[in-house]
């Protein structure tokens, strides 16, 4: 990392300049020890706790975006990006946690709350993404960047720690980022009210001093007429190159017809997104779970994500378009009539807790066939669904008290499956429609 070669016991540069004597200097010279801090600790963790608030408001917003987001590499990002905040998060909460108490505190600032929650009322996904990472995540990493090497680099190292690892991450997030807005550019998807929509969100980023805070601020500007009330998706958005959206669930090839369903295997690996947006939508109706809870569920969305793209690795890897795989939306929409709670409990003690038998059949059918590629990925694959049963035996008991369930563990558990075996595992997936 750039930075790790400084000097642990480099002075901040407002004192260095200030302060610093040659040993021949007389001693009646303003001793540097008496210079003020570059940054009181004071200041530090009101700094930190911004920080933190506009990561963490990051992955809610993001989180209810998923579903919503059409364009599949954005998706992608959303996914990825989401799951990086809530590291950066984390990050900040330990620091924060030895600081302050308690370690979470909503900003006083109530500039910095409103551009947070006025971030998920864009206009489209690429509104989104402009106004998230074209406007307030530049103005994050320039903050931190700033604090970085304003700050103590010994007294204050933990947090210069936190910002030089997050600084990594939101760097390589922008330029994985502009090559997709560019694209969209050009195919004319950024369009008047996306620029209506940035120069809001640059306003109101203004207003509430830039991430920071420090900069001067300026009139919060009115809504732009393009702004469109955030509302939780119940439809999975797919761009158009997906051509099968809802095709009925196909009975598999049998086992022992190795290719033929190994080709199945992989294709159902590709429409993993639908777990992720299943995850995003639990993590939207939970945002007041303990932090915990948010941290392991914004791991879970992404491993989803990463499930769906090893899909689409394998199939490009063998000569096929993934874009042309059934992508079986009504399973979301299905899922979406029922409470965040259920849809949680059939996705982890249904889906994921059953599907284990299976996968160690073909671990062992892709070792008998030499097949390494195949091999690897299934097992990568039983490596992260075994963390998400633990995810779900840890937070299923919190969450149903958090909802208030007067059946005990087991029971609720019996009633759910017992929907989910009828209607997901027969494939009649029952949709009432409103
Ligand atoms: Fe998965
Ligand atoms: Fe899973």
């Amino acid at each position: 990392m750039k930075a790790s070669s400084r000097s642990a016991t480099r002075t901040p540069s407002r004192r260095a300049t200030s302060g610093r004597r040659s040993a021949s200097v007389k001693r009646s010279a303003t001793p540097a020890r008496k210079a003020p801090p570059a940054l009181s600790i004071d200041v530090n963790r009101r700094l930190l706790n911004r920080y933190r608030f506009i990561e963490h408001e990051s992955l809610h917003l993001l989180a209810g975006w998923l579903p919503k987001a059409e364009t599949f590499e954005l998706k992608c990002e959303i996914g990825r990006s989401l799951w990086e905040s809530a590291l950066h998060v984390n990050a900040f909460y330990l620091r924060l946690r030895e600081i302050q108490s308690p370690a979470f505190q909503k900003p006083e600032d109530s500039a910095l709350v409103t551009l947070m929650t006025e971030l998920r009322h864009a206009p489209d996904e690429f509104a989104l993404a402009t106004g998230l990472y074209g406007v307030v995540v530049p103005s994050l990493i320039q903050a931190l960047a700033s604090h970085e090497t304003a700050t103590f680099p010994n007294s204050d190292q933990p947090s210069v720690y936190a910002i030089q690892h997050a600084l990594v991450d939101l760097r390589a997030l922008l330029q994985r980022i502009q090559p997709l807005l560019d694209q969209a550019a050009a195919a004319g998807k950024i369009t008047a009210r996306t620029r209506a929509w940035r120069t809001y969100i640059t306003g109101l980023l203004a207003a509430a001093g830039g991430a920071s805070g420090l900069e001067k601020r300026r009139t919060a500007p009115s809504a732009p007429a393009c702004r469109v009330e955030f509302k939780l998706p119940c439809e999975a958005g797919r761009d158009a190159r997906f051509t099968q959206r809802g095709s009925d669930l196909q009975t598999m090839p049998p086992e022992d017809d190795y290719r033929e369903h190994t080709i199945e295997e992989f294709e159902r690996y590709s429409t993993e997104m639908l777990a992720a947006e299943t995850v995003a939508i639990v993590l939207c109706g939970f945002t007041s779970m303990p932090w915990e809870f948010q941290f392991d569920s914004a791991r879970h969305l992404y491993d989803e994500v990463r499930h769906c793209l090893m899909g689409y690795e394998w199939m490009r890897a063998h000569g096929m378009n993934p874009f042309d795989s059934p992508q079986y939306l009504q399973i979301f929409r299905w899922r979406c009539q029922f409470p965040p709670v259920m849809q949680y409990c059939m996705l982890t003690m249904g889906n994921e807790v059953h599907a284990f038998p299976y996968r160690h059949r073909r671990v062992e059918a892709h070792q008998q066939s030499g097949d390494a590629l195949s091999e690897q990925f299934v097992r990568y694959d039983i490596a992260d669904e075994t963390q998400h049963v633990r995810f779900g035996k840890r937070w299923l008991p919190e969450l149903l008290k958090q909802v208030g369930e007067t059946r005990d563990l087991d029971t609720y558990t019996a009633d759910v499956l017992q929907v989910w075996e009828s209607q997901y595992r027969t494939g009649k997936l029952t949709i009432n429609v409103e």
